[in-house]
């Protein structure tokens, strides 16, 4: 049986380090989230996490197979949601304990820079995966929505509170009530993606983001990383004193005086904690 996650290591530029490329590879059902792909990205994030080698995630959806005789082709797809031939016959206390711990928030939780490669439906859990991704790179063609609602049901995987925060109440609500599609236009409008490009550009100009973020210091990412993090969970003062205080222990780190020296220097830096 093919692997539910592909995981391949792309060489980064300066020859130090990888970019892991995520592939969620169920093209025949839109690669919708059943607990196997759950499964597997928790194991990729631990995976990630603990690879020091490992400079950035970019997380894709497969691309549609051939399609079978006499058969319509299946369209592109990030991710169709959850596997919703999964929510039968549950009841509350099944769903929580399978939403509990779940693979967005491993995403989420990641302490390296994620990016969500989008080409095709971003579609409830889909959309989901691509909201907890530090960034959001799409083509197009590309849709998105959390027609959960649909479903009798709403977001179970964080979209309610992390879309709040990307798009903005009203655009969130308006997604969540209506369960409309929205278009890449409209999702780069309203701040949804950073980026959209044509389908045959997505994946070098994504590479390009993700290699340009793999050549920084990594332990000054983490930090920066887990700083703006902070604006989510906190108030302006509070945030702004977070920020001066992790600002300052800069100061005391080998990357910081490599960065400004090799600034000064008019060369590159070469990191020491990569
Ligand atoms: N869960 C399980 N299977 C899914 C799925 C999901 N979320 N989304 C798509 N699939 C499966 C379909 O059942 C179909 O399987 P089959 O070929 O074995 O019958 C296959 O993927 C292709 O989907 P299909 O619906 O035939 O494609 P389409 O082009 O007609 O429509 C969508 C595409 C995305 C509009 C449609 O698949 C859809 O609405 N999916 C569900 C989206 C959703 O509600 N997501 C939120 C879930 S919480």
């Amino acid at each position: 049986m093919d692997e539910v996650v592909i995981v391949e290591e792309i060489a980064c530029e300066n020859g130090d380090g990888v970019i892991a490329k995520v592939t969620i590879n169920r093209p025949d059902k839109l690669n919708s989230l059943n607990q196997d792909v759950i499964k597997s990205i928790k194991q990729m994030c631990k995976w990630a996490e603990n690879n020091d080698s490992v400079r950035c995630v970019v997380l894709t959806g497969a691309k549609p197979n051939p399609p079978e005789e006499g058969k319509r082709a299946k369209p592109n797809s990030f991710v169709a949601g959850a596997d919703i031939t999964e929510f039968t016959g549950k009841n509350s206390e099944e769903i929580r304990e399978i939403f509990r711990d779940n693979a967005i928030e491993a995403i989420w939780n990641l302490n390296k820079p994620t990016i969500a490669m989008i080409d095709g439906f971003a579609l409830g859990g889909g959309c989901e995966v691509a909201c907890s991704c530090d960034i959001r790179i799409s083509s197009t063609r590309s849709i998105f929505g959390t027609p959960e609602i649909n479903l009798g049901l709403m977001p179970g995987y964080g979209a309610t509170q992390r879309l709040v925060h990307l798009v903005g109440y009203g655009h969130a609500m308006e997604m969540m009530m209506t369960g409309n599609n929205v278009s890449a236009e409209d999702a780069y409008r309203i701040g949804l993606v950073n980026h959209i490009f044509e389908p045959e550009d997505l994946e070098a100009k994504t590479m390009e983001y993700a290699q340009t973020i793999a050549m920084k210091s990594m332990s000054t990412m983490r930090v920066a990383k887990k700083t703006i993090r902070a604006a989510l969970d906190n108030g302006i003062t509070d945030g702004v004193e977070i920020e001066a205080i992790e600002f300052a222990k800069l100061f005391d780190t080998e990357d910081q005086e490599i960065g400004v020296q090799a600034f000064l220097d008019r060369s590159t830096p070469v990191w020491k904690h990569r």
